[in-house]
């Protein structure tokens, strides 16, 4: 039922926001020292600058002279393609597609409540209409057919918070236009025609948390990482799966006490004497660090692991708990918005991270690739359910506008088109254009 909860214990009522939430934060330092609510959610300034800011080392052009496989740079979509060809998926603009949405409420019976936009009244649908246009090359729509071709026999797991879950459930939306998927056991999915199965494991913080006093009804309450031990709800559970997509972020913004080796070494918020603040930043870094070495080093598994990076929020006009909300109806266009703060934060910690994963990784035979999703979901303030989303009746919460999940069908729908095609492209096919322009005009 905790999967239930995360969106709502990621929210907390209004009446609890702490005292400092409401301090004025002028420097970035002083900003990623509150709380969640008052940094990540804060008003995302827009800037009109032709500067694309993300570090060029994280994209591959198509231009790149580095076509070699055996680059050391973790490039999520080139490294270990055998195509000569590297198309940066990443970078890009979200252009009309009158065909969208391929499913409703009506076809795919598994939107969550919370994300079901559609049935709460959301007056518009233009949101709905838009694909992902990489700079360098089409992408080409989510084919299921080819999808559950590849997967045949398979399994994949998410692993993470409550947008993995969001993640899992459009894919499931998806594949509902071939075959509806069973839920088997909570959160545990399958497709018997084609023996695929999908799994979520609740994992906000990637490794073992517990929270400070499991009877404390505030949202607020502390948590205690341990940041070298892993998470056994889905650690000793990874060998079974031929595909695991990791993500999080979100939750490392709320109070947290870090252990290493047992021993308090940290905190982040937690405002305690003699307790350092080491900044959300030590405690993602080493949580991420000890997934991917869980990954790794296990001995059994072999399957692909994607990083499904950060996904930004949108609150505009104040943070969540201020008013703030997310009311536009259109994407931005890449020059109207910029990675920066909290999302430049968070992604670099991931991309970092990620490159000595893939690293260690291929050391072993295996296979870490990054789906880079940053970029493309931070041109869409329009994707989020914004006050059109429902919690379910049993939380007794005053509902805040959610910027920060998206509503299906909707803009996280083209995560698995990139989904799809990093898995095309380690079929070992190479990325063809002309192909992909058929593949698009498939349906
Ligand atoms: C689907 O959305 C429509 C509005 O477009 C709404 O009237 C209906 O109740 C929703 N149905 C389900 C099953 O969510
Ligand atoms: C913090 O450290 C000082 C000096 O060692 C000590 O006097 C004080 O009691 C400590 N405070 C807490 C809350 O542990
Ligand atoms: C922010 O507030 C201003 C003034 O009330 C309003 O004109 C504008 O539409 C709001 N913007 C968003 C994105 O909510
Ligand atoms: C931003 O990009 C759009 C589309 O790519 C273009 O039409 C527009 O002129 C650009 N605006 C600025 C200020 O560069
Ligand atoms: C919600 O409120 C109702 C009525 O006040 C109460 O009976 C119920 O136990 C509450 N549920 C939770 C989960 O707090």
């Amino acid at each position: 039922m905790k999967n239930l909860r995360a969106w709502s214990d990621h929210l907390r009522p209004k009446s609890q926001t702490p005292p400092q939430q409401t301090r004025k934060t002028t420097s970035l330092l002083v900003s990623v020292s509150v709380t969640l609510a008052s940094t990540l959610l804060t008003i995302i300034p827009i800037y009109y600058s032709s500067l694309r800011y993300y570090p060029s080392f994280l994209w591959t052009s198509s231009v790149s002279s580095s076509s070699s496989t055996s680059s050391s740079h973790g490039h999520g979509v080139s490294a270990g393609v055998p195509s000569a060809k590297q198309f940066d998926l990443f970078t890009g603009e979200w252009v009309p597609n009158p065909d969208a949405p391929y499913y409703t409420n009506r076809t795919c019976w598994t939107i969550h409540e919370e994300q079901n936009c559609m049935k709460y009244g959301r007056p518009d649908t233009g949101f709905m209409k838009w694909r992902w246009k990489p700079n360098d090359c089409e992408l080409p729509i989510f084919n299921p057919y080819h999808f559950l071709e590849l997967v045949r026999g398979k399994s994949m797991a998410f692993v993470g918070d409550s947008l993995g879950r969001n993640h899992m459930e459009s894919l499931l939306c998806l594949l509902s236009r071939v075959e509806n998927p069973v839920e088997v056991q909570l959160q545990r999915w399958k497709l018997t025609g084609y023996n695929f199965k999908i799994a979520h494991f609740w994992a906000p913080y990637l490794i073992k948390a517990e929270r400070a006093d499991a009877n404390d009804p505030s949202y607020t309450a502390l948590f205690h990482l341990y940041l070298d031990e892993l998470d056994p709800e889905w650690a000793t559970k990874i060998v079974e799966f031929d595909y695991i997509i990791i993500s999080a972020g979100h939750w490392f913004f709320r109070p947290t006490l870090f252990y290493e080796n047992g021993q308090l070494v940290g905190c982040f918020n937690c405002y305690r004497e003699n307790v350092t603040d080491l900044r959300f930043s030590y405690s993602y870094r080493k949580a991420l660090q000890t997934a991917f070495r869980a990954i790794y080093s296990s001995r059994n598994f072999k399957g692909l692991t994607f990083l499904r990076t950060f996904s930004p929020q949108h609150f505009e006009n104040g943070s969540w708990n201020q008013g703030g909300n997310c009311v536009r109806t259109r994407p931005f266009t890449s020059n109207e918005t910029r990675l920066e703060d909290i999302n430049l934060q968070t992604h670099s910690i991931e991309t970092e991270e990620f490159k000595v994963a893939e690293s260690e990784g291929r050391k072993r035979g295996l296979k870490f690739r990054l789906l880079d999703i940053t970029f493309a979901s931070l041109l869409r303030p329009d994707g989020h359910p914004s006050r059109y989303g429902h919690l379910a009746p049993h939380d007794n919460m005053t509902f805040v506008n959610d910027c920060a999940h998206w509503c299906l069908p909707g803009a996280i729908d083209a995560w698995n088109d990139l989904l799809l095609q990093m898995m095309k492209m380690e079929d070992g096919r190479s990325f063809d254009k002309t192909k992909s322009s058929w593949a698009f005009h498939f349906f």
